[in-house]
């Protein structure tokens, strides 16, 4: 797909879509409660429908319209039913590792699989906890490639672990197991990360302690249905923040856009960088304001990763853009994302002009580089895909050309349409 490259002056009001994150969390929460959930600015996107897929394969009702999704929820894990098939959740990480503790104390046997890129990353980081809590669970390799197998009829037990990674997916998926164990279960975190499973669990009526970074429930809880309203995904605003700080002479607001402070990093970076940005928030969300900007260069590391890792690759692009070296290093996590996005964003960046540096734990870039046209390609990852077409907008000579533009449906449908909303 060619992309549009060479702006100035955009400017406009956007509302992003709904939080990828909680979408997924208010299906599987909605499923398992007593009651009828209804869920307001889901995510209607690639990702967020497998969720939806995999529920409706084990006997959950889900009605979806224009303007919410409802969800017939089961009560509680004992019922959900066996499904016929295998559970297919596309390119979902999320959907996969969720669905692995939610069906770790299931009476019957489940399959779970995905597309080409699922079936590259570790789901042992999961299996591993899962099966010290009593679940039988049979992988393609040591790593746990998918298919994963999943033997049921385990009376699965609390735990106390240590995470030997900074992962939302893997502390979601021993939460859900833990829900359905006997006794207490604890789980220390290495860096503190998103803590919406946590937020759920008490929005349906259940109860959680969260203190630093140990979080500590106990088994056998249930739930009651909601009306949930998802906030925009700042996940997805990150390039739209993107666009209006380096497309000369843009103004960019983005409304309704959620503020966990544990997905926030992205505006602390932002104000490290120099960046114009405002903020209006109230509890849970908020608007975001950004104008053209000179940046610089800045060291991102430590407890600020988990708390932007979906977001290095815009920040890579920005910081091109930026005067003097930007590090960014604690990042090996992006190599076992959709794709590895450390070599993903150095190899196209790199074809576009950029300074930049591939490290084994991060990248190294020096700005600021003027981008030109070139082949790139998203390698199929929603957020590359995205991040590219940011970048083309700033070229000023020469075509960019994009392979595997499809990709941006995972979490972002219209995300090109709302680009070309923004040129008059
Ligand atoms: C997510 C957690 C993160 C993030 C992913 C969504 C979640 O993954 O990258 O896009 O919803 O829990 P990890 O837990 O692998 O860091």
């Amino acid at each position: 797909m060619k992309l549009i490259t060479n702006q100035t002056n955009l400017k406009g009001t956007i509302e992003v879509p709904g939080d990828k994150s909680i979408s997924h969390r208010s299906i599987m929460f909605g499923a398992l409660a007593k009651g009828t959930t209804r869920i307001h600015h889901f995510l209607e996107a690639e990702d967020c429908l497998s969720t939806i897929e995999v529920f409706r394969k084990l006997g959950v009702k889900i009605e979806r319209s224009d303007s919410e999704v409802v969800v017939h929820g089961v009560s509680g894990f004992q019922g959900l039913k066996k499904p016929e098939s295998e559970l297919y959740v596309g390119n979902s990480g999320t959907t996969i590792r969720l669905m692995m503790g939610i069906l770790a104390g299931a009476q019957f046997d489940a399959v779970l699989t995905g597309d080409e890129s699922i079936r590259k990353r570790p789901m042992n980081r999961v299996g591993i906890p899962l099966e010290k809590m009593g679940a039988r669970i049979e992988t393609k390799n040591d790593a746990g490639f998918a298919p994963v197998q999943l033997r049921g009829g385990n009376q699965l037990s609390g735990i106390h672990y240590e995470m030997p990674v900074a992962s939302a997916q893997v502390k979601s998926a021993i939460l859900f197991a833990a829900l359905q164990a006997e006794g207490e279960t604890v789980i220390h975190e290495k860096e503190k990360t998103r803590n919406h499973t946590e937020e759920m669990i008490r929005l349906f009526g259940g109860e959680i302690e969260e203190e630093g970074l140990t979080v500590k429930l106990s088994g056998n809880q249930s739930f009651t249905a909601q009306e949930v309203r998802v906030p925009g995904d700042i996940s997805s605003a990150a390039f739209f923040i993107a666009l209006g700080l380096l497309v000369p002479d843009s103004l960019i607001r983005l409304t309704n856009v959620g503020l966990n402070p544990t997905r926030t990093g992205i505006l602390d970076v932002v104000e490290a960088m120099g960046g114009n940005l405002t903020k209006e928030a109230s509890t849970f969300s908020g608007t975001i304001q950004v104008a053209t900007s000179n940046l610089r260069g800045t060291t991102i590391e430590g407890s600020l990763i988990p708390r932007l890792i979906d977001e290095l690759p815009i920040i890579a692009l920005l910081a091109t853009q930026a005067e003097g070296e930007t590090v960014i290093r604690d990042a090996e996590e992006l190599k076992v994302k959709e794709t590895n996005r450390i070599d993903a964003v150095a190899n196209e960046l790199k074809k576009m002009g950029a300074d930049i540096t591939p490290t084994e734990d991060g990248l190294i870039i020096r700005g600021k580089t003027a981008l030109h046209g070139a082949k790139v390609t998203s390698y199929g990852d929603h957020r590359i895909g995205m991040m590219l077409q940011i970048a083309a907008l700033l070229v000023k000579e020469g075509e960019v050309e994009l392979e595997k533009a499809e990709a941006v449906a995972v979490s972002y449908p219209d995300f090109f349409d709302v680009i070309e909303s923004l040129i008059d």
